[in-house]
């Protein structure tokens, strides 16, 4: 364990990590989300922990454990985790987008439960656009390391690749979520690395804690 904290770059460096998928509130009892466990997070702010950083975890998970010396921050919404990140960045030096942000929220969200019987008509729900937590980021970043991950059913390089250049990241973790056995809420996952310098690293099947591991090992490589 101390070799390997002793020859990390990540060595006392602040690391965000968000974790979950957002939940966008329709009234008090109901909301939007996606399949998202928040697995990949929860492995890679274990990964980071074990590397020496100090690592926050913006969660909207309850039921996974914390792992050792981690801080935990929950939200639920898109809007909520966008507040907790932002307010932290300056103080950051990677932030890691494991979390499944929710596109779209409800135009309104209610503080009460809609009837059924009521005004308040349920059988069309207006959305809005969330703001894109990622890009936001890319914009506002001075010496800060951003990882993204893309989620993607199809051309899967070509999309991160766009991701990697549009939202202004350093490097896209690109994750096939069309096989059930990876990915989305399984123990499992196999990915492919983007970054600006390097060519594409492939890391095959494995379990989540696994492929955390070798990503903060590619992270800690490029700070
Ligand atoms: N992301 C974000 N804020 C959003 C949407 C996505 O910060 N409102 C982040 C995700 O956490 C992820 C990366 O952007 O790290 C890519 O997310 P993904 O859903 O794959 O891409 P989108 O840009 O949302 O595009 P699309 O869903 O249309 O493929
Ligand atoms: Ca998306």
């Amino acid at each position: 364990e101390s070799i390997r904290q002793s020859n990390s770059h990540l060595k006392h460096k602040r690391v965000l990590i968000s974790a979950g998928g957002t939940r966008e509130r329709i009234d008090s009892v109901r909301y939007i989300t996606n399949d998202s466990s928040g697995k990949m997070g929860y492995a890679l702010a274990k990964a980071a922990a074990y590397a020496g950083a100090t690592v926050t975890l913006v969660s909207t998970i309850h039921n996974l454990p914390v792992p050792l010396g981690v801080e935990l921050v929950t939200v639920q919404s898109a809007l909520e985790m966008q507040q907790a990140i932002e307010s932290r960045f300056d103080q950051l030096d990677v932030v890691i987008m494991a979390a499944a942000v929710s596109d779209y929220r409800p135009a309104q969200s209610l503080a009460y439960k809609i009837k059924k019987n009521s005004k308040d008509d349920l059988t069309e729900l207006k959305l809005v656009k969330n703001p894109d937590i990622l890009a936001g980021l890319g914009q506002k970043k001075q010496h800060q390391f951003l990882v993204g991950f893309a989620a993607e059913t199809s051309n899967l390089e070509k999309y991160a690749l766009t991701k990697l250049a549009d939202k202004h990241v350093d490097m896209i973790v690109a994750n096939d979520v069309s096989q059930a056995n990876i990915g989305f809420n399984s123990d499992d996952n196999a990915v492919t690395v983007l970054t600006n310098t390097q060519k594409s690293i492939r890391l095959a099947q494995a379990a989540k804690p696994l492929i955390a591991q070798k990503l903060i090992e590619l992270i800690s490589q490029h700070i």
